[in-house]
């Protein structure tokens, strides 16, 4: 069951506007798939019990890293987590709680899960098993683990894997902001974290999504926010892709995706979700890494899509309705 729609917020803004945005060069954009660097070395445990705002848990760092543990820092936002959330299986069935949070909401470096059709999260466990979907960048540690134990689920855990997330409420967590120049970021626990002192630099053709505290992030903590820069005008242009095609380009989103843009009780949802993770998606997918027999309809909308018309889209997708 899906959680009750919520009434129509603009998707974006309703302006189009054409930019003269330079041919994409090929290749998968790293502010997309953020590769942390080889000197990058994860905090170590120092033996400081972790807390958030908000929330009585402590957690030590060994235990926010640990793959069969979902910390659980708000027990009030969601319904107990079945034990494939909560603690996976061991040796090779991950914690879901452990990456997407204990209330599916996700972060950049995966996927906001919440509130999806049941029927949808459980052909994309099959499609990540059968290698129907995998990345343009297999050597991203977050989707290296997940085709892993996606092999190794059961029909059960995935039923009740798919039943917990597509109860739950998807949630705002997003700030899109169009501008110029962004902070200087460096590559931190595979996203981009604001580089200490590294002043500003012009945004160019990329989104730059990063979380509001990095700790909190850090930490695990399902309420953690996100702001997404995008290139000033970047916006209008996606609404121009997304609701009219732009001339033959693409296909109106809504054909599909609802005229709201939040799916049906087959096709996942678009709006209010991360730009990083459309733009995996729409990369992915027109590179034929992400491919299976639904994803078929969706290879005339990517076929001519630029990298800078991904992005324009995912602008515009993210801007359009926190919490779908
Ligand atoms: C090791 C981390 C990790 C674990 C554990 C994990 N996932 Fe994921 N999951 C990911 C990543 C990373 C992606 C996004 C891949 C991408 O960017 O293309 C993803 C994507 C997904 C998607 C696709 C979302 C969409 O909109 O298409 C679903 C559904 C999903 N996961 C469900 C689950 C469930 C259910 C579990 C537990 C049974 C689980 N995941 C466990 C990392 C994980
Ligand atoms: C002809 C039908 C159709 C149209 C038009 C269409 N889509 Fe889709 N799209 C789908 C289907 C079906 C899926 C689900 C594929 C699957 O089950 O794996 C999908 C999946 C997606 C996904 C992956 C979502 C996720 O949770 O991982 C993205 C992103 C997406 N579409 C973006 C768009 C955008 C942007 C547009 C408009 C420019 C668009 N689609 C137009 C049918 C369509």
């Amino acid at each position: 069951m899906r959680p009750p729609r919520k009434s129509l917020r603009s998707s974006c803004v309703a302006a189009s506007l054409l930019l003269a945005g330079a041919a994409a060069a090929a290749g998968p954009p790293s502010w997309a798939y953020p590769v942390n660097p080889p000197e990058f070395v994860p905090r170590a445990d120092d033996g400081v019990a972790r807390s958030v705002r908000g929330s009585r848990a402590r957690y030590s760092v060994t235990q926010l890293r640990d793959r069969f543990l979902a910390p659980v820092w708000h027990p009030g936002d969601h319904p107990p987590l079945p034990s494939v959330v909560a603690e996976g299986r061991r040796p090779d069935v991950y914690a879901c709680g452990y990456c997407h949070r204990s209330d599916g909401s996700g972060g950049p470096e995966n996927a906001d899960i919440a509130g999806l059709p049941a029927p949808y999260i459980v052909r994309q466990l099959a499609d990540f098993a059968s290698g129907a979907r995998r990345s343009a960048v297999p050597a991203r540690a977050p989707i290296r683990l997940k085709l892993h134990m996606a092999q190794h689920l059961s029909n059960e855990e995935v039923a009740a894997a798919a039943e917990y997330f597509s109860r739950l409420p998807p949630r705002a967590r997003l700030r899109v902001v169009e501008t110029d120049t962004v902070p200087r970021t460096r590559v931190a626990s595979w996203i981009l974290e604001a580089a200490a002192g590294g002043g500003e630099e012009p945004i160019g053709q990329r989104i730059i999504e990063l979380p509001e505290d990095f700790e909190q992030f850090e930490n695990r903590d399902s309420r953690a926010r996100f702001i997404a820069y995008v290139p000033k005008g970047s916006i209008a242009r996606g609404e121009w892709l997304v609701s009219t095609g732009g001339n033959g380009k693409t296909l109106p989103c809504a054909e599909c995706h609802g005229s709201d843009l939040r799916g049906d009780a087959e096709v996942p949802p678009i709006v209010g979700r991360s730009p990083s993770y459309i733009v995996r998606q729409l990369y992915d997918i027109r590179h034929g890494v992400r491919t299976g027999e639904r994803v078929q309809p969706m290879q005339a909308v990517v076929a001519a899509l630029t990298i800078d018309d991904m992005l324009a889209i995912a602008a515009c997708l993210a801007a359009g309705s926190g919490g779908w």
